[in-house]
């Protein structure tokens, strides 16, 4: 049985199916049983996955190029509320937004609006992200898609090569829980079943991520979508400062199923090869700021003794 189990795994590797070019799955979903393409065959669901810009990737710090265009992005109407619904696509939970946030500056090459948010994560709040930082997998991290904003449909934005920018960002265990992800982790039990979906009470995209004040350091990189198609359309911004949950919140992702009823963990791509690509870090702007905060006081303060 342990050597059928070692077989099977080492075959994942080598297996194609060729049942329609939907067909792919995790390295964690391949069994004897259920034979699927993993990760290191969805070129046969799509050949932009053997493409040479592919996403996600490992970011080693030390080589990152920093720039000073990378100033903090703008958010508009992040802080809308919004009741979509969430469900279960059978390799994630998504929510869909409706198109009124929008995310520009910061070097991105226009306006971006935002349309869904997604999740990768682990087995039951173990390693998960996509991304990697020198190596370090985060437990988790939440891709929220945008598009240019004159466009009307992710394929035809797919088409653009900065047709598409997803911000990445990562999840750290955290002593306490982060109230502010109730409405999403308490929708998980209803939608276990893939295609499952419920509504999703209020919400809005700035209760998600950190303050804009922690969202000054990122790293940017072009690359593609990290599921089939794979496509190279992707300007991504990968946040620094992570996103605090409690384990038990992380455990709850870990519920979910996927379409055969097996947890569904461990759904991220492995990191793929960079292939000369340039990876470019903000650092610039907080420094900046801190500075000028800090002349902004001492004026302050010797304009102060002085008057006094
Ligand atoms: C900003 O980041 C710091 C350090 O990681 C953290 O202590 C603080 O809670 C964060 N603030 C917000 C509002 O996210
Ligand atoms: C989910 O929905 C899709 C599209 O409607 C369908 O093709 C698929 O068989 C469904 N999967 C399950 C497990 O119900
Ligand atoms: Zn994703």
């Amino acid at each position: 049985m342990q050597q059928l189990v070692v077989l099977c795994a080492l075959l994942a590797s080598f297996w194609t199916v060729s049942t329609g070019s939907g067909d792919w799955c995790y390295q964690t979903q391949f069994s004897c049983q259920h034979q699927c393409n993993a990760p290191e065959k969805w070129n046969h669901a799509n050949q932009d996955c053997a493409g040479r810009h592919q996403s996600p990737i490992n970011i080693v710090t030390r080589k990152t190029l920093k720039d000073e265009r990378l100033t903090p992005l703008r958010f508009d109407n992040y802080q809308q509320i919004f009741k979509g619904s969430i469900k279960n696509n059978g390799h994630s939970v998504q929510v869909g937004i409706p198109h009124v946030s929008t995310v520009s500056g910061g070097g991105l090459p226009a306006t971006y609006k935002a349309v869904q948010f997604h999740l990768h994560w682990g087995d039951n709040g173990g390693p998960g992200s996509e991304h990697t930082i020198d190596g370090e997998q985060y437990p988790m991290e939440l891709h929220i898609v945008h598009m240019k904003s004159h466009y009307t449909d992710l394929i035809t934005a797919l088409r653009d090569k900065e047709g598409v920018a997803v911000l990445g960002f990562f999840y750290e265990n955290s002593n306490s829980a982060n109230r502010k992800y109730d409405p999403i982790i308490n929708t998980l039990q209803s939608i276990r079943a893939t295609n499952g979906s419920t509504y999703l009470p209020s919400i809005s995209l700035a209760q998600l991520i950190p303050s804009e004040q922690n969202m000054t350091s990122y790293y940017r990189y072009k690359g593609s979508l990290t599921t089939p198609g794979c496509t190279e359309s992707v300007v991504w911004t990968v946040f620094e400062n992570p996103i605090p949950l409690s384990t038990e919140q992380l455990k709850a992702f870990s519920k979910v199923q996927y379409h055969d009823g097996k947890p569904m963990v461990k759904n991220f791509r492995p990191v793929q090869p960079l292939n000369g690509r340039q990876v470019f870090y903000s650092g610039g702007a907080v420094i900046l700021v801190s500075s000028t905060l800090l002349v902004t006081a001492l004026v302050t303060a010797l304009g102060l003794s002085q008057s006094n």
